[in-house]
Parts: C-alpha cells; sequence; structure tokens
C-alpha cells in the first residue's frame, strides 16, 4: 500500500471510532483501476458505477476518503433542518444471519461481525449551518469523475400535516443543492424511526406530496427516493405511480427490518425492530431490483435503479447491474473493509 497510514475500518474494539469527530485527517493514496465503459449517474456523467449510500460519510473528511479509495458517487449521510442526536449505544450490533427477508421473527447479534449487523443511529444530523458549510467546501474538493448526492429527511413535528412535513423535506433540498449537491435523495425509509417519516414508502400519496415539494425547490437537480423493503408488485407499481413524475431515481433496500434479541435471546432496543444491513440482506435487496426493473420496465417514465444492499464483491456488483440497477452503492462492507472499492475494480 502507498498511503502512510493503514485505512481506517470499522473495529468492533474502537481502535477507530466510526463518528464525526473521528473522520480520516488525510485523503489516502491508492492506485484507482479504471472501470471501463461510459457510466452516468441520474444522466451526470461519472467514472464508475461505485458509490457509497447515506451512513457511512458523516461529513466531508469521509467523503474525500471514500472518494478517493474508488467510489464515484458520494451520498453524503442523511442531514435534518435542526440539529439532532443519535441514538445511544450500541449503534452496530452483529447479528448472525446469513440470509434475511424480513419474515424472521427475529434475528440474535453474534459476538463476532459475519458481514452483516442491526443498525440503529435514529437519522443524527448536524445543525443546518454545520452541514451546509461542510457540503460547500466538500463539492469544491471533490475531483472531476465524481459526485455528490445529499440525502436528506424531514423532521416532523408533534401537529405537522403532511404538506408541513413535505416543505421540511424540500427545505433541506433546497440547502442542500444551493451548497453544491449533484444530486439529491430523500430518505423515506428508516426503519429505526417510528415516526411516518421513518415509513413514507410505505404511504405513497404522502409520498408523492413531498416527491412534489422536494421536485418543486430542487428544480433541474436529479432527484433519488431511497426506500425500505418491498416485495409486492402492487405497492412497487403504486409508490412509482405516485411518486415516478418527480423523480429520476429510486435507490433500494435501507435495510430489512426485524426485531433484535442479544446472545441470550433476550430483545435488544426494546423489542422495536432495527434494520439489518449488510450481506444478509444481499438476495432480498436483488430481488426488489428486479420487481422494481419490471415494474418500470413496463411504463413509460425512465426511472434509474440504484442497487443498495449487501453487496460486497465484484459478482454481486455485475448481479445487480445485470438485474436493471445502473449504479451499486456499498455501505457495509466498506466500512468493513475500506479497500472493496479498488478490489472490485480490479475484477470489474
Ligand atoms: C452505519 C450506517 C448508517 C446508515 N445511515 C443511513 C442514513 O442516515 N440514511 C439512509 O438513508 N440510510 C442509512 N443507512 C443504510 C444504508 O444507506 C444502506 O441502505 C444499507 O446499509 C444497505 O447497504 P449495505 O448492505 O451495503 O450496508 C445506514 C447504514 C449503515 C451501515
Amino acid at each position: 500500500m502507498k498511503s502512510s497510514q493503514s485505512p481506517q475500518r470499522y473495529d468492533r474494539n474502537q481502535t477507530y471510532r466510526w463518528n464525526y469527530d473521528h473522520a480520516p485527517e488525510s485523503t489516502p493514496h491508492e492506485d484507482v483501476p479504471r472501470v471501463a465503459g461510459e457510466w452516468t449517474f441520474c444522466g451526470l456523467p461519472v467514472d464508475s458505477p461505485l458509490g457509497i449510500p447515506a451512513g457511512p460519510l458523516l461529513n466531508g473528511r469521509w467523503v474525500l476518503y471514500y472518494a478517493a479509495l474508488g467510489f464515484d458517487v458520494l451520498t453524503y449521510k442523511t442531514v435534518r433542518s435542526s440539529a439532532r442526536e443519535c441514538y445511544p449505544l450500541p449503534n452496530l450490533v452483529p447479528v448472525g444471519i446469513d440470509e434475511i427477508h424480513g419474515n424472521e421473527r427475529s434475528v440474535a447479534m453474534s459476538d463476532e461481525m459475519k458481514g452483516s449487523w442491526a443498525v440503529s443511529f435514529g437519522m443524527p444530523s448536524t445543525s443546518p449551518d454545520v452541514w451546509r458549510r461542510d457540503i460547500e467546501w466538500t463539492r469544491k474538493q471533490l475531483p472531476s469523475g465524481k459526485l455528490l448526492s445529499v440525502s436528506v429527511v424531514g423532521t416532523i413535528q408533534p401537529d405537522w400535516s403532511i404538506e408541513q412535513l413535505a416543505d421540511d423535506y424540500a427545505h433541506c433540498a433546497k440547502w442542500a443543492v444551493e451548497s453544491g449537491a449533484d444530486c439529491i435523495e430523500t430518505n423515506f425509509s428508516c426503519p429505526n424511526v417510528s415516526t411516518c417519516d421513518g415509513q413514507l414508502f410505505q404511504q405513497p400519496q404522502s409520498a408523492a406530496i413531498v416527491a412534489d415539494r422536494v421536485r418543486a425547490a430542487i428544480g433541474n437537480t436529479p432527484y433519488i427516493i431511497k426506500i425500505g423493503h418491498v416485495v409486492t408488485e402492487e405497492e412497487a407499481r403504486e409508490l412509482l405511480r405516485s411518486t415516478g413524475p418527480f423523480i429520476n431515481a429510486v435507490a433500494m433496500t435501507n435495510s430489512v427490518a426485524v426485531p433484535v434479541t442479544d446472545t441470550t435471546g433476550n430483545p435488544m432496543f426494546d423489542g422495536q425492530v432495527r434494520g439489518i444491513c449488510g450481506q444478509a440482506t444481499f438476495a432480498a435487496s436483488l430481488s426488489q431490483v428486479e420487481l422494481f426493473q419490471r415494474v418500470i420496465a413496463s411504463g413509460e417514465k425512465e426511472i434509474s435503479i440504484i442497487g443498495v444492499g449487501g453487496a460486497s464483491s465484484a459478482d454481486d456488483v455485475r448481479r445487480y447491474l445485470t438485474s436493471g440497477a445502473t449504479a451499486v452503492h456499498l455501505a457495509t462492507a466498506a466500512m468493513v473493509d475500506p479497500l472493496i472499492g479498488i478490489k472490485i475494480r480490479r475484477e470489474l
């Protein structure tokens, strides 16, 4: 390796802390192989189909770090219209399951990270003045061929209507565009948040109200909705019918949500579900991409699919691409092995 430091990777023993204040100080200098072919992301030219979805990239320094490690679409972690604290520890709990489809009664924690974990952050955010400045700085540092997508979410208040929530989403989206975001993603699925802002993908009419206002706020900027686990054609069709007029792309799957138990079988997280991310979700996410591809192909609007969930090898990336995705984003695998982008590029 050419870099003077080892890549920063997730370590349960906290040798490195994966948080805002412990962002990498410098960018690595690795040889990043070119991926042959012409690639676009929501109509914008980009160097490869590889990206990082919302989550791991907490600020500009994390964005630049992964940009230097072979990822070309960098999604800035979901931000809000006001600062929000993170849920208490544990935020990442490895689970011992090889494949998950959402109908499991629960999954058990594992002492070892085997490729999948339960994620419990609750979409924390810095305040808008902090993230707006940071996005502006980040966009200026990113080399050409790379895109900065910014993920936003509305923050529901107890007496708010869906229109007010939609305005809050739109406000964040507009700020992100003004700060230089190349694309906007709205998170319509956070399995770890129990209010309706976490589950808009299951409420097509409300999702359409939000998507409409976001589109009005961001003009022609490419617009992606991030959705959760969908298994039926009817649900997929209805969601695309209602949001399709406003969006360019749909990113799936956020995670597969199930209750989690500790190693002795006791419920964790007060018995609430948590999103499982990582390799165990690959099969479910891939079949969701196939489902949406079929539904999109039978309609009139061209909507791109971003494959997210469980990818950890060049073969996984190829399978997403041949199933209809135009881009493939990796969170868990890239946190566990920051060099994975380079390894995948060598084989693509
Ligand atoms: C540490 C972590 C934090 C995440 N935070 C967010 C988030 O803030 N917003 C969001 O839309 N998805 C979030 N996700 C979900 C990821 O974007 C992605 O959909 C999920 O991890 C599946 O991809 P993977 O199997 O490659 O990890 C997060 C995932 C992880 C692992």
